[in-house]
């Protein structure tokens, strides 16, 4: 049996969402589950590759052989990401949440009577991506997904050029049966010369198809 191309390789993996405290008992999060991020960190140490995983807040088992580092924000995230460094492969998967609240209340925050609203100011995160993919310690191949609900093609191309990676696996959220959570996904996969359609198939099987072009993509 041939060597798998990626074995002796370090793979760098996020996985799942980031919440971003409001206060004490409250945060904004999103619906990823980890198990698109985990199913290819799963995979990538089948294939022998010494494999690290920076997981948002998930209830998932850590897969056999992958280096877990959990953490719960897009702050903590990107530090855990770039202390991961240096890697051969980054698979970005994880839903990192674009804005997170300027401040985080000490206290829980009380309903004021006769307020009927409540206004909460958002900044913006670092990128992750793009910050893996201009980094002095830059992996041979940088791994994007889109989540989308629009124009899927156009935005993922525009991601690939803007994050300035090689590889974007866009995939539709919103809809029953794809995206987050459910137990199966369809990838759109564009690098700069080629666009290829992964399933529909069990995020377990897109994993190691999703690998495959990876591994193509390298050599
Ligand atoms: O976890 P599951 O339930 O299996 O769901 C899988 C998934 C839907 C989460 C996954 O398939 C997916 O689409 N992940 C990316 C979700 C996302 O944040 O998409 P985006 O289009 O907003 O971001 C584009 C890329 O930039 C992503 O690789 C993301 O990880 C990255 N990013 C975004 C913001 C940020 N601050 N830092 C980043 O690195």
């Amino acid at each position: 049996m041939s060597r798998d191309a990626l074995a002796g390789l370090r793979v760098l993996v996020s996985a799942g969402p980031t919440f971003e405290d409001i206060d004490p008992v409250r945060f904004i999060g999103n619906r990823s589950s980890g198990k698109t991020g985990f199913a290819i960190a799963a995979a990538a140490a089948r294939r022998g590759a010494e494999t690290v995983l920076v997981a948002g807040p998930v209830a998932l088992e850590t897969p056999a052989g992958v280096d877990r580092r959990d953490v719960r924000s897009a702050a903590q995230m990107h530090a855990a990401v770039l202390a991961a460094l240096p890697a051969d492969i980054y698979i970005g998967a994880a839903a990192v949440a674009d804005f997170t609240p300027a401040t985080v209340a000490e206290g829980k925050i009380k309903k004021r009577p006769g307020s009927e609203g409540l206004v909460l100011e958002l900044v913006r995160t670092a990128d992750i991506l793009a910050d893996v993919a201009s980094h002095a310690l830059r992996p041979r191949l940088v791994v994007g997904f889109a989540a989308e609900t629009g124009d899927l093609d156009a935005n993922a191309r525009e991601k690939l050029q803007r994050k300035r990676i090689d590889m974007i696996a866009a995939n539709r959220v919103g809809i029953a049966g794809s995206g987050f959570e459910a137990d199966d996904n369809t990838l759109h996969v564009f690098s700069a010369d080629d666009r290829q359609v992964l399933g529909p198939a069990p995020k377990t099987e897109l994993a190691d198809a999703l690998l495959d072009l990876v591994a193509a993509q390298l050599r």
